[in-house]
């Protein structure tokens, strides 16, 4: 029985998971650890609106396991070794230099844990690979271990991806829909397992969690998350026909979603996916299968992330194509969040789209009820930093965004507005208000990438409406 957890990286997936664990396993004293250390502090915080990571219901089992059987430290060497069994949940983006550029998964933050487990560890140690990894990266890990190992110690690595998506992550957490646990067929492959398996049974049922090896368990996670952005793909692809043919994309999704061989979930046009983990799981997808030689696979897979590209810049030039560029109009994005209830914005298309915006030498007012100035600031240096634009324009780009803290602001002043993330707060605009300030011509044009606005209604109130996938659009 385990009766000390390590989980190395206090993130989305190490904080959500390791509480649920906590909350169902008392018996067992879970330390998360993470290297930096304002974040540690932010998890310990007294305030409970002060945890890092905003998820439904997660400050509730916070309060009832922090402190009792669930700690957050950055003495990261320490907690190594006192514990059994060694979580690693950090973050494994795709690389922004290097071989493999823009493609592969960065594994540095892997292979510096590798590193330090090896060199604190005392005892025997199981450790779990918890983060999104390229297929053989168990692999790496043994050998990195092995190499840099003091004692003459046993470590066993096995794989159990987390599957929870944002903003769910407790629900996902509590029903799962399957845990994966990869392992090494050997004795102590099996032993190791069953050892995870006896954790995860104490709220799973059974036939829930499946035993593969390490790396089929690997590869689904890649492939869970590759099928399910395809699906987005697919109706985003779909969405651009809609417009043009006069049909209506969610007629659509309805009408194919009944099928209950395709079923009815992620087929929702949007301005394409964001996210931590679809674009950089497929690409790293195509990465291996180019290695392997597979070129076919790398191409097919390769256009799900094309598509979505594609959608990011159609939309971006359907406002770009229907406002003044010339006369320094304003347009006030709506949603920084990759999806509602997150207050994260990694690979948000919100990034992209605004780049393109100012880009063109419009303004932007962005308005987001849980993402920080700083972080939209930061997202976007980075992106055009990618983008291989120089530091003196990346200042001069800057200054033609504004961040407001005030919704309204963004309504009433402005000459377009542009829904990006589905908040449910932008469900709830009262249109027939702002309306009566708004003379005809100084009602900005609605930009939906959501398929959030009631069309018709707020058509009948003077608006004019671009709609994804909507082939009734009165702007396109
Ligand atoms: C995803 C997987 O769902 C999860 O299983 C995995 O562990 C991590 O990656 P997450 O990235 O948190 O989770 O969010 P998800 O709900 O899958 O949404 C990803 C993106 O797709 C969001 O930008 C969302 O807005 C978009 N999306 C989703 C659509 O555009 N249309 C849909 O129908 C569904
Ligand atoms: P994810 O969505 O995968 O959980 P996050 O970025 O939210 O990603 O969290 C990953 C965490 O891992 C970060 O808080 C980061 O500081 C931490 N981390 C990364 N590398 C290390 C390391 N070598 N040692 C300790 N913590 C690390």
């Amino acid at each position: 029985m385990i009766k000390k957890i390590c989980c190395i990286g206090a993130g989305y997936v190490g904080g959500p998971t390791m509480a649920v664990i906590a909350y169902h396993c008392p018996e067992i004293d879970i330390h998360i650890v993470d290297s930096n250390n304002e974040r540690i502090d932010l998890w310990n915080s007294d305030n409970l609106d002060n945890i890092p990571v905003k998820e439904p219901g997660l400050s509730k089992i916070i309060s009832k396991v922090r402190g009792k059987n669930l700690f957050f430290s950055n003495e990261v060497d320490k907690y190594i070794d006192l514990c059994e069994m060694i979580f690693i949940a950090v973050n494994t983006p795709t690389k922004t230099s290097g071989e493999g550029k823009g493609m592969a998964a960065d594994l540095k933050n892997i292979i510096n844990c590798a590193k330090q487990v090896s060199l604190a560890s005392k005892s025997d140690k199981i450790i779990v690979e918890k983060s999104t990894l390229p297929v053989r990266t168990a692999e790496k890990i043994k050998e990195i271990l092995e190499n840099n190992k003091r004692e003459k110690i046993n470590f066993e690595i096995i794989s159990n991806p987390e599957f929870l998506a944002e903003g769910t992550a407790i629900q996902d957490l509590f029903k799962s829909d399957r845990v994966l646990i990869g392992a090494d067929q050997t004795e102590s492959g099996k032993i190791a397992q069953n050892k995870l398996i006896d954790i995860y049974k104490k709220w799973i049922p059974e036939e829930k969690i499946i035993k593969t090896n390490v790396w089929s368990s690997e590869l689904s996670k890649l492939a869970s998350n590759a099928m399910l952005a395809q699906r987005i793909s697919s109706i985003n692809s779909l969405s651009a026909l809609a417009e043009k043919s006069g049909a209506k994309i969610d007629e659509l999704s309805m009408a194919i979603g009944k099928d209950h061989r395709i079923g009815n979930k992620f087929l929702n046009a949007s301005i394409g996916f964001g996210g931590s983990c679809f674009q950089k799981d497929i690409l790293n997808l195509v990465y291996i299968s180019r290695q392997y030689g597979l070129d076919e696979v790398a191409d097919y897979w390769h256009n799900v992330v094309k598509i979505n590209e594609f959608q990011k810049d159609r939309f971006s030039q359907i406002i770009i194509r229907n406002i003044e560029t010339s006369s320094n109009q304003t347009v006030s994005v709506l949603g920084w969040a990759f999806k509602k209830d997150t207050n994260d914005s990694r690979e948000s298309s919100s990034i992209a789209v605004t780049s393109n915006l100012i880009l063109k030498g419009l303004t932007v007012n962005v308005y987001d009820p849980l993402i920080k100035i700083n972080q939209i600031y930061h997202d976007i240096t980075a992106y055009l930093e990618f983008k291989n634009i120089n530091q003196k324009n990346i200042t001069r780009l800057l200054k033609k965004l504004s961040v407001k803290d005030n919704l309204n602001d963004c309504i009433i002043e402005t000459d377009a507005i542009a829904f990006l993330t589905e908040w449910d707060k932008f469900l709830n605009i009262k249109w027939d208000k702002f309306s009566k300030n708004q003379h005809i011509k100084n009602k900005p044009k609605i930009f939906d990438g959501r398929g959030i606005i009631d069309y018709e209604y707020v058509s009948s109130l003077g608006y004019q409406i671009y709609q994804i996938g909507n082939g009734d659009n009165s702007i396109n």
